[in-house]
């Protein structure tokens, strides 16, 4: 028996319009979008109407290695013969050996871990650590970023968000993103940390100066606050290093992994904090805790995503086929001078900017006509987010580069008839 399609796609819509969310459905059928994800494989996805998609979206990296990775499925498996979620609050084997690896992987003195289940609560643990450890309120993020939809992440995202939950936490604050002037300003004594996506997603794939987190570091340095790195999109090989933030050079204390550690399988989450850190949580150990975070399962499947990304070559990989869009990025540049204004690009965390707010949109519309599964930036909607994973052959990389190609032309015209 087959679990994917057993209705079809209206009923599937009118029950998720029922019981999910009303207002989603709404909106998508005022849109005229009708995907209903299907089967999945690899780099694509598939509608139950048969229509195949790549995805170049890849849930923010959470299918960095594709749809039902067979290596994190197969291990999966193995964990599920022995394992289970495990005890939280009790000392285990499994917890200790990912968040080892985790420590071997990360930059400086990282050699700590606490594990969550999504990465909001991660960005509430690493806020939560910075305001314990430091004994001050401030918070200072970046305008127009995102760091997840509970407590503390909402707080330090986009107003837009949180201002129907007030009153929110106090003292946080918010710069412009790439602007040290405007940071060392926002910076005082009473900060407890400074946090950022390394490169903003839903601002728009912005990717600072970069000399910016060099800064970063300094004022957090001189001011005695935790300098917080939000790598829930930009780790695990994304940017084509490790850590977004070590193709900056600079060593963040906390640095917060989610999306991609899951394998697009079980869903883990990290808050890797500086070993300096620690006396607080030595002293508080049951100050924070999640059930399932870290659940045992998931850190034998996670160990497997570290492994596949330690790979000889997959980075090496994702650089290559970087070089593969760059040029092609170049191309299409010149051919849509007047739709493509400026491209975006660390790595494989790729961004279109275009004309105007309304070619994202557009552009996600084309996507599902030609057979690109992509996504427009919430905090500025005329870029497109392209993400596609992160094992995409060379092949796959320039069908997408032909698509893009059709879908600018598309929207060019219709900009031009309106
Ligand atoms: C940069 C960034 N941080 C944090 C989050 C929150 O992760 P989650 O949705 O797992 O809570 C997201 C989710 O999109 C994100 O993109």
């Amino acid at each position: 028996m087959t679990l994917i399609g057993q209705d079809p796609k209206e009923k599937i819509i009118e029950r998720f319009a029922r019981h999910v969310s009303s207002g989603k459905a709404k909106f998508f059928a005022q849109v005229g979008i009708d995907f209903v994800f299907g089967r999945r494989e690899g780099v694509y996805v598939w509608d139950s109407g048969g229509t195949r998609l790549i995805n170049c979206h890849c849930n923010g990296g959470v299918f960095n290695l594709g749809q039902r990775n067979p290596r994190v499925v197969a291990a999966l498996k193995r964990a599920l013969e022995e394992l289970d979620i495990g005890n939280h609050h009790l000392i285990s084997e499994h917890r200790a050996l990912l968040a080892q690896r985790l420590a071997r992987l990360s930059p400086g003195d990282l050699n700590r871990v606490v594990f969550g289940v999504g990465g909001g609560e991660a960005i509430d643990t690493a806020i939560k650590l910075a305001r314990g450890h430091t004994g001050r309120p401030g918070v200072v993020s970046g305008i127009g970023g995102y760091h997840g939809h509970t407590g503390f992440a909402l707080t330090a995202g986009d107003p837009k968000y949180s201002a129907p939950f007030a009153p929110l936490p106090p003292a946080f604050s918010q710069v412009t993103f790439g602007d040290l002037d405007a940071l060392e300003e926002a910076v005082d004594s009473d900060t407890a940390a400074v946090i950022f996506e390394t490169i903003p997603a839903t601002l728009g794939i912005v990717v600072p100066p970069e000399d910016y987190f060099a800064g970063v570091r300094e004022l957090c340095d001189r001011n005695g606050a935790v300098m917080i790195v939000d790598e829930v999109q930009t780790g695990l090989g994304r940017c084509g290093a490790v850590w977004g933030i070590d193709t900056y050079g600079v060593v963040p204390d906390i640095l917060v992994t989610a999306k991609g550690l899951s394998g697009g399988i079980y869903p883990i989450t990290a808050t890797v904090y500086d070993d300096r850190l620690n006396p607080f949580f030595e002293e508080n150990p049951f100050i924070h805790v999640s059930t399932f975070g870290g659940a045992e399962v998931g850190c034998y499947a996670a160990l497997e995503v570290l492994d596949i990304l330690e790979e000889e070559g997959f980075l090496e990989h994702v650089r290559d086929i970087a070089a593969v869009f760059a040029a092609g990025f170049d191309e299409l540049k010149s051919k849509h001078p007047d739709i493509l204004v400026e491209t975006r690009q660390r790595g494989l965390m790729m961004g279109l900017k275009m004309a105007n707010d309304f070619c994202g949109p557009l552009m996600t519309l084309a996507g599902f006509r030609h057979g690109i599964l992509t996504i427009y930036a919430n905090n500025d909607t005329s870029v497109s987010q392209i993400l596609p994973p992160l094992i995409i052959e060379e092949s796959q990389a320039r069908e997408v580069l032909e698509a893009l190609d059709t879908m600018l032309g598309e929207i060019g015209q219709a900009l031009e008839s309106v």
